[in-house]
């Protein structure tokens, strides 16, 4: 059974919002709120220690029944059903897109092409968990026979911004072992972090599912040629490891085969942080918390599978997201985590949410009429109040907004998270409320002041509220924005799972490159050719 093909627009469901558009698109939710004492409680979805409340946003009960309407017209419950069980959904790429099978429990039964790939699974697990101990503990040793006190991670797009952003958001929960990251071809990259580690104890985590990718090739080439200027060839397969699907590419980069953790075809790259791609984070954080992790992930997978849609969380998150997307044409979203830990969460979800939605032809090969993949962008609070929430508050565009918080705080202290955590609570108040002329007025306010002062509220935002941040609950965050990524895809009618819009640039690149090496240029645009021209003049 292939996933369906609908074109949302031809939806009933669609036609109709279409129509409530119209009609309700000035309505404002302080009114809603008003008219209606338990709007809080009804758009809240309470599932283990997530807190969801969606009742700050433009939509009525009638909105509400209307989207969960299109969901089923475009028959999402099918198309969950086939990714669920391994069907080949990603047909541009001839590929099952299982990134939930890494999460699943060890008794469940997950076919590809006939075979359950659950024992395969727990192996690599289990490989996984032995060598992040051996590592850890100091029995594993390197060269000149002294502990690892550093890891390196070599990789780059969903080889590095998973594995990134959860080593970060996890800090609270680190060992002993100093993590860096090495992912952008520019050499004053690895160059900054050679600067921080000793040969004789860093451990260097090559990550490339195709290890194919430019980037990762010349850093690890680097850091290998550096590594050598102290040891001896032999000493290689004490430090090097690698994560890929392409056994006989890491071979021949001379990684022992012993040190190499697979991965398979049907894990997508951004997708792909629960594989052995998450090694680093079982080495800095300890297997254990890295099973966490995926258990979270798990707990949320089968929330999105049992639950009916209006109280499912990702479904409820990627339907209102449409609304505003294909309705009131809002041109991005925020994603305002009220956690520092989260620092590089909207980094990590841009990829996710970009590479996979940002699409113009549809799952039967037609340029698409409506609007696709969402924008995204945040940066944590408070830090962004002081940077760009003038604009969400005061300027001429729509931006709805995801703010994500957590009632703990890992340090405990009670002075700066009540501070935090005013400030969270208070910025979804003003942006619903805004401020009126006669409340500015009221404050005794100049009155050429007075239209400067004025807030026009309204302004659309999800609560995200979480007990504390842990392995499991960040687990399920990130499971959460996965399956909202994967209904979006759905309702749009796109294949969410290739990424051909990321290989024109890496061809050029190709070509420009022997160039240099040649130096001649040909076939370029006016305006590139100068560039290069000028860009040869300052180097030679
Ligand atoms: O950016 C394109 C992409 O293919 C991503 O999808 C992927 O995460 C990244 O490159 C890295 O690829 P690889 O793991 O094969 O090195």
């Amino acid at each position: 059974m292939a996933i369906p093909k609908i074109n949302p627009t031809t939806t009933k469901a669609w036609k109709n919002l279409e129509t409530h558009f119209n009609k309700i698109q000035d309505v404002e939710m302080k009114k809603l709120f008003a008219q209606e004492d338990k709007r809080a409680e009804k758009f809240t979805i309470s599932w283990e220690d997530f807190y969801v409340d969606f009742s700050k946003n433009r939509i009525t009960d009638e909105t509400f029944s209307l989207l969960l309407q299109l969901a089923e017209e475009v028959k999402l419950k099918e198309a969950m059903q086939a990714y669920f069980s391994g069907e080949v959904i990603n047909e541009t790429e001839k590929r099952e897109v299982l990134h939930t099978a890494l999460r699943a429990s060890k008794d469940a039964n997950i076919k590809v092409e006939g075979v359950n790939v659950m024992p395969e699974i727990f192996s690599v697990k289990q490989k996984i968990k032995q060598f992040s101990e051996a590592i850890i503990s100091g029995n594993q040793k390197g060269y000149t026979n002294k502990a690892f006190t550093h890891v390196v991670n070599i990789g780059i797009g969903g080889s590095d911004l998973g594995p990134a952003m959860v080593v970060d958001s996890l800090q609270y929960y680190k060992n002993h072992l100093t993590t860096q990251f090495v992912s952008n071809v520019d050499g004053d990259h690895v160059n900054e972090v050679i600067k921080k580690l000793d040969p004789e104890t860093t451990l260097f985590v090559i990550v490339s599912k195709t290890f194919t990718t430019q980037e990762t090739l010349s850093n690890a080439t680097t850091l290998k040629n550096w590594f050598l200027k102290s040891a001896k060839q032999e000493d290689i397969a004490k430090h090097f490891v690698a994560v890929s699907t392409n056994i006989e590419k890491v071979k021949d980069f001379g990684v022992d085969e012993n040190n190499i953790f697979p991965m398979w075809n049907w894990v997508g790259g951004r997708f792909s942080l629960w594989s052995a791609v998450g090694l680093t984070i079982s080495l800095a954080v300890g297997n254990q918390n890295f099973e966490k992790l995926l258990l979270g992930a798990n707990k949320m997978d089968n929330h999105f599978k049992t639950q009916d849609f209006k109280t499912n969380i990702p479904v409820v998150l990627a339907l209102i997201s449409i609304w505003y997307n294909n309705f009131f044409k809002a041109e991005s979203e925020a994603i305002i985590p009220y956690s520092q830990y989260l620092n590089q969460f909207a980094t990590y979800l841009q990829q996710g949410i970009m590479e996979s939605n940002g699409k113009s032809v549809d799952r039967n090969g037609e340029l698409v009429k409506y609007q696709t993949g969402t924008i995204i962008w945040g940066e944590p609070g408070t830090n962004s109040q002081h940077a760009f929430f003038q604009l969400i508050h005061q300027g001429t565009k729509l931006i709805p907004a995801d703010f994500i918080g957590f009632a703990k705080s890992l340090h405990g202290n009670k002075d700066h998270q009540d501070k935090l955590m005013s400030n969270f609570f208070a910025q979804t108040e003003a942006l619903l409320n805004g401020k009126d002329k006669d409340e500015v007025i009221a404050e005794g306010t100049e009155e050429t002041l007075i239209p400067f002062k004025v807030f026009q509220g309204n302004k659309p935002t999800n609560t995200i509220f979480i007990d504390s941040l842990t392995p499991e609950s960040l687990g399920k965050l990130i499971a959460m924005y996965e399956h909202k990524i994967f209904v979006q895809g759905i309702v749009w009618n796109i294949f969410s799972y290739d990424q051909f819009g990321v290989e024109l640039g890496k061809q050029l690149a190709g070509k420009i490159l022997k160039e240099f090496e040649n130096n001649t240029f040909a076939n370029h645009d006016a305006s590139t050719l100068n560039l290069l021209k000028h860009f040869k003049k300052l180097t030679d």
